[in-house]
């Protein structure tokens, strides 16, 4: 691998405008060398357009793209070292795998030896030998997902941008294809964003993941920091399952909830008394105790076992539905609709406080099971 500082790429200040429509604003995004960064975000928060500039296929309205610490904004996508596998693969279907692969070798004037040998090693590495002489339209998915990256590899790329690679792949195929992909792209220190809407394979594949909202980074943190410490509700909600419950500041430090408990929290974020705010907690941090403790009270609504856990569904006499994630054993008390029961947060440190400008309250996220 060349030197690996040149695999650095950074994003400043990006701005971009379809017409009158903004579909990134501010973007500053600095990936190290051999990092993995996923951008994930809701449909239209702008993904593919970050990726396309960075490809160098729009040229942004405002900011600077940067590769090795190098200017790129100006250079054609052809010549910026940069391998793209689009949403859709975007094979060349009159072309033959082989040539799928040639494709930016040939563009780029390379020997016919060097071409043969480039293209054995990729199609090699992506198991794709014996297919080489296929056309696109009589490959399967993930045999055409295979030869989009192989072909994105080609040209030795110092960084790889993938846009939902996994999208069209069934689960057991999406998840060879994930662990081939972090194995390769990590053995081979190669710089790399991979777009999806898919949290877990954002979660299990990123070293960091970049979470977009309307056209902004809300967050970019690594997994488990996202996951334990979100910043704002839209990350919260965004990634993993919540609970959310209304509540009043008392003081800078004590929520009183809608649900009739006071309690004290030790979240960071400082709101003055009387603020409205929702507090965020998750279904693994949900504890629950004997009514007569201190808690939100909570009448048991439905029991899910789940093997080894099981999930609980109660509701609180404000209304609000909490769900509780807790492991199950032989002897755990089977817990029966309309028990009374109050919920404890076992971690106080991992309750997310967030302002609440009007009433509304998100409902529980995520699919659970
Ligand atoms: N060529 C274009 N002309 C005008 N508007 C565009 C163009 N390309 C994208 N947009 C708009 O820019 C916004 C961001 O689009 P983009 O394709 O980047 O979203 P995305 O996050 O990749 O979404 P998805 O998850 O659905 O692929 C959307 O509102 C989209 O309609
Ligand atoms: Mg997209």
């Amino acid at each position: 691998m060349a030197n690996a500082s040149a695999h650095a790429l950074a994003i400043t200040g990006v701005d971009h405008f379809f017409g009158q429509m903004q579909a990134l604003a501010g973007i500053s995004l600095a990936v190290a060398p051999g990092e993995l960064v996923a951008l994930l975000g809701p449909s239209g928060c702008g993904k593919t357009t970050l990726l396309q500039i960075i490809a160098g296929f729009i040229r942004p309205t405002r900011g600077e793209v940067t590769l090795g610490g190098a200017r790129i904004d100006h250079v054609p996508a052809n010549r910026r070292r940069i391998g793209m596998v689009f949403q859709n693969y975007a094979l060349f279907p009159h072309l033959s795998v082989f040539e799928n692969v040639a494709y930016g070798l040939r563009a780029r004037r390379a020997a016919d030896a060097v071409i043969r040998t480039k293209v054995a090693e990729m199609l090699a590495l992506v198991k794709m030998t014996d297919l080489a002489e296929r056309y696109p339209g009589a490959l399967s998915g993930g045999q055409q997902q295979r030869v989009a990256l192989a072909r994105a590899m080609a040209i030795e790329p110092a960084v790889v941008l993938l846009d939902e690679p996994f999208s069209a792949l069934d689960k057991n195929l999406r998840l060879d294809m994930q662990i081939e992909i972090k194995s390769l792209f990590k053995g081979a220190g190669i710089t790399s964003i991979m777009v999806t809407h898919d949290q877990e394979e954002a979660l299990s594949m990123a070293d960091r993941i970049a979470v977009m909202n309307d056209g902004r980074i809300e967050q970019i943190d690594t997994p488990n920091a996202l996951y334990d410490r979100p910043t704002s509700l839209f990350v919260n909600r965004f990634i993993g399952h919540s609970n959310f419950l209304r509540g009043t500041m008392v003081s800078a430090d004590r929520v009183r909830l809608d649900a009739g408990v006071e309690l004290p929290l030790s979240s960071s974020r400082r709101f003055r008394p009387d603020a409205p705010v929702i507090v965020a907690v998750r279904p693994e941090n949900c504890a629950l105790a004997e009514a007569t403790q201190d808690g939100v009270p909570a009448t048991i609504r439905v029991t899910l076992p789940l093997g080894p856990s099981e999930v609980i569904e109660a509701v609180t006499p404000s209304g609000e539905h909490l769900k509780i994630h807790r492991p199950r054993s032989p002897t755990t008390p089977v817990l029966e609709p309309g028990a009374a029961v109050c919920i404890r947060f076992a971690d106080p440190t991992g309750v997310g406080v967030f302002s609440r400008p009007n009433a509304t309250l998100p409902v529980t996220t995520g699919d659970i099971l």
